[in-house]
């Protein structure tokens, strides 16, 4: 490590912000005295705020149908040999009902942008999960909607949203989306869910096609700036009916090194540990707690469609029952010496 790089690290842990050319160097001349480091750092501050508790989010895949196409994903709407489903309502709250006996405190409605989803559809369910569930949060991460959309959300009682901004470059956005989707629409849906009021979860894909240390750069400069409450990265991932089939996945090694770097710009931030990440390294959330994440979200989704939420080739967690998935995360979290706690598990501010 250079002196340079120390000085940088000591400086956001000091709490200082870094320019964005020196986010940039902090990135480049990394190795792996470095990562140590730094990892030392973001673990130390997220002890002094969480201590060794790692939250659960119960992460139920509502739907895979979706109209949009982003190139990176495996749910796109141009990949024909994607067994579609959609649940129910009734398999929704089922799903709520069997994770809040397991100990889980949110639930985490995901899904492409299915058009089935109005906001009468996603109200009613939202309406009957807090009803049946009044101690836990609700999280939407049902992609771009309109403000009114959002409002009409918050007022059936949701708490969180998740939407990743995906890349805070312009350019960058435009490569990784089709045409008809805009970086400006992305950053508008983020600001009207924060003055909304919900907590609001940002995040992205590292190793994702033509992204650089600089793209990267802007990506922290955005999270210093917009200080989300949660904020998703994990490794970008092949998936083979997409335009991005052939492009190496993004590696275990950067993820972490910006898990701690991300940890250390917002302290109290909620930063999950990502099946993305368990999916390219056997431990890889172990070693994304010990960065720095102190979230992970076990899937809740019936086992029967598990398989078809494909966003990316080979991803784990598809075989196992709820109750399993959950157990298993327990299991790792204590041999990296965390546990996992029943809580909503809100940031710490
Ligand atoms: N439709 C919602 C949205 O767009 O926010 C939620 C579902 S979307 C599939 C959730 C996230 O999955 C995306 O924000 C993206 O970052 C991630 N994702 C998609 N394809 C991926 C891939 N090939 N590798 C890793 N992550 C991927
Ligand atoms: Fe819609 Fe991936 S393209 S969820």
């Amino acid at each position: 490590m250079t002196e340079q790089t120390r000085q940088l690290i000591e400086k956001l842990a000091a709490g200082c912000v870094l320019q964005l050319e020196e986010y940039q160097e902090l990135i480049d001349t990394r190795d792996q005295e470095a990562a140590i480091l730094l990892a030392e750092k973001a673990v130390d501050i997220r002890k002094s705020i969480y201590g060794n508790a790692v939250y659960v989010r119960g992460l139920i895949e509502i739907s895979n149908i979706c109209k949009n196409n982003c190139l990176y994903c495996g749910i796109r709407r141009g990949n024909s040999h994607c067994d579609r489903y959609r649940l129910t309502s009734e398999e929704v709250i089922s799903c709520a009902d069997e994770g809040y006996e397991l100990g889980f405190r949110t639930f985490v409605l995901q899904g492409g942008e299915d058009p089935f989803f109005t906001d009468q559809v996603l109200c009613q369910l939202i309406t009957a999960i807090k009803a049946r569930h009044p101690d836990c949060a609700v999280t939407i991460s049902m992609g771009e909607r309109s403000r009114e959309s959002y409002k009409k959300l918050k007022e059936a009682g949701a708490d969180r949203y998740l939407l990743r901004h995906e890349t805070a470059d312009r350019e960058h956005y435009g490569r990784l989306h089709p045409p008809e989707m805009s970086f400006d629409t992305r950053m508008r849906c983020l600001r009207d869910l924060r003055e909304l009021g919900f907590q609001v979860g940002c995040g992205f894909m590292v190793g994702s096609p033509y992204q650089t240390s600089r793209t990267l750069a802007e990506d922290l400069k955005f999270i210093e700036e917009f200080q989300p409450d949660m904020c998703g990265i994990g490794p970008f991932v092949p998936h083979k009916e997409t335009p991005f089939k052939d492009q190496p996945a993004g590696t275990l090694e950067l993820t972490c090194y910006l898990l701690s770097i991300i940890r250390l710009i917002h302290p109290p931030v909620l930063l999950p540990a990502t099946t993305a990440l368990g999916t390219i390294h056997p431990q890889g959330r172990e070693k994304g707690i010990l960065a720095g994440a102190n979230v992970v979200m076990p899937n809740l989704s019936p086992v029967s469609v598990r398989k078809k939420y494909e966003l990316y080739d080979n991803k784990i967690c598809t075989g196992e029952e709820s109750a399993q998935c959950k157990d298993c995360l327990g299991a790792r979290m204590e041999s990296v010496g965390y546990r996992i706690v029943t809580d909503r598990g809100d940031i710490k501010k």
